[in-house]
Order: C-alpha cells, then structure tokens, then sequence
C-alpha cells in the first residue's frame, strides 16, 4: 500500500438530539492509500453518508482523529475547514446539486472566482471539454439530461485538481447505460490525475470496479475482503 491520504482514529459521531439522536459513526478506524479507488457499502442508514461528509470536512467527529492530505481536520477552525475543502476536496453527490440559475458554465466556474483561483472561466471551459460538455456550455441544469448534468458536477469537483475525490451514490439518479458512462468517467479521471476515489454506492457493480470495497454496518467498518483482481473485473463486465 502507497502512502496514506486519509487516516481516521477512534472516530466517533452522534447526530441529532434527544429523541432523535443516533450514535452514527463508532469508533473507526480507517487508512486509505492515496491514489486508490474505494467503494463504500452497506444498509441504508448504516453510516455511509456521514462517514463521506466526515472525510470532507463537512462534518465533525465527536471524539478521535481524522488526516486527510496531510491535515488534522479534529483540529481546525471553521474557516480553516472551509479552506482545506476548495483545495483538497472534490464532491460529487446524488443529485448533482448545481445551481439552477446558472449555466454550465457558471456551475463550474463561480466556485472557482470565489476560491480567488485565477482565470476561473477558461478553467471550467477546459474542464467541460475534458467531460465532452464542449457543446453544452450555456445551458442551464434543466436543458441537460440527468447524466450530462452529472458531468457538470464532475467538472465541478475536479477544477480545482482536488487530491481527493469524494461521490455519494453519483450513479444513483441515473439509468443503468448513462451511469455506467459516469463510472467510466469517474475511473479514467481518478487514473489520470492519480486522486483518490472514494465512493458511496447501492450498486454491487460499481462498487466492484473500486480497487477496494469497505463494508460499513451499525456505523462499523467490517475487516476488509480480499478483492478480486482487476483481470476478472474486466472479464466480468465484458
Ligand atoms: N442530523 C441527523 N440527526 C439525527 N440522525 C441522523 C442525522 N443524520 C443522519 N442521521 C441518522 O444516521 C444514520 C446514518 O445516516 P447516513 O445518511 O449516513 O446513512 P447511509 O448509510 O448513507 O444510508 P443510505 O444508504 O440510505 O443513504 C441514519 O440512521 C440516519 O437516520
Ligand atoms: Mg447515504
């Protein structure tokens, strides 16, 4: 195993309160090799969001420690968080969660002007090609279809060349052709600039094509399976 991008220790979440209160997250521990595909399985409402939105920054543990990209997250201030996401992290969710009075375009770019990055429109422009978007620059979210609007958060995540890229359940709004394209488009990114993937996913399939599959359940990480070798992976989806 290469060298560790994300490390978490002992770490520990509780959500909510009285009543609603749900021990979410129990004490994992957790090492992810840089530049390495990981799915994440398990029932729903096992932790698996939670544990995405703790890798992010977006949420914090309770108790224990998490490092990603050399940042001990336990540790920083809210506007430190917010800066270690625009550089290290790239998110893909579900439901593509762009902006709807904003073209293409603007999806991409407006987050980048707003991490002061310069020359944010030729950036999202190129990263739009690079998604075979090149045709679909000024339309809105609701003049593209489910799997181009996909791409569009995916130029999103990767314009600011994040060193971890992070996807709730990305296929999950799509059919079963257009998310295999977004897979496809996932996998050839991740290997191209060398991030680390690290997905959530319902689909076994998906969830095979990832270098490494981790069963979450009851907020627990259940000791790692071997997983099959990328030879059978290619024979399996031939
Ligand atoms: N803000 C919150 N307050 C209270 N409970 C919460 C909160 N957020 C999540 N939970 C609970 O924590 C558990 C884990 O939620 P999470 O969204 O991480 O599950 P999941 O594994 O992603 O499920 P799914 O596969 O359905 O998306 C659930 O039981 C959920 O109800
Ligand atoms: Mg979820």
């Amino acid at each position: 195993m290469g060298k560790t991008i994300i490390q978490l220790r002992n770490a520990d979440l509780t959500l909510g309160s009285a009543a609603a209160c749900v021990h979410v997250l129990k004490e994992i521990d957790l090492d992810i090799a840089a530049g390495q595909s990981v799915g994440i399985v398990g029932p729903s409402g096992s932790g698996k969001s939670t544990l995405l939105m703790v890798l992010a920054g977006l949420e914090r543990l309770d108790r224990g420690e998490i490092h990603v990209n050399g940042h001990a997250l336990h540790g920083l201030s809210e506007d430190a968080l917010a800066d270690f996401r625009g550089r290290n992290i790239g998110i893909v969710f579900q439901s593509f969660h762009l902006i709807a009075n904003m073209t293409a375009l603007e999806n991409v770019a407006v987050p980048l002007e707003l991490a002061n990055i310069r020359d944010p429109f030729a950036i999202a422009r190129a990263e739009l090609e690079a998604v075979g978007l090149g045709e679909r620059l000024h339309h809105y979210p609701g003049q593209l279809s489910g799997g181009e609007q996909q791409r569009v958060a995916i130029a999103r995540a990767l314009a600011p060349s994040p060193a971890v890229l992070i996807a709730d359940e990305p296929t999950g709004n799509l059919d079963g052709a257009t998310g295999r394209q977004i897979a496809d488009l996932l996998f050839s990114k991740q290997k191209e600039r060398q991030m680390t993937l690290v997905l959530v996913t319902h689909d076994p399939a998906l969830a095979a094509r990832c270098e490494r599959q981790i069963r979450v359940r009851s907020g627990r990480i259940e000791p790692d399976k071997p997983s099959l070798s990328p030879d059978i992976h290619e024979a399996a989806r031939a």
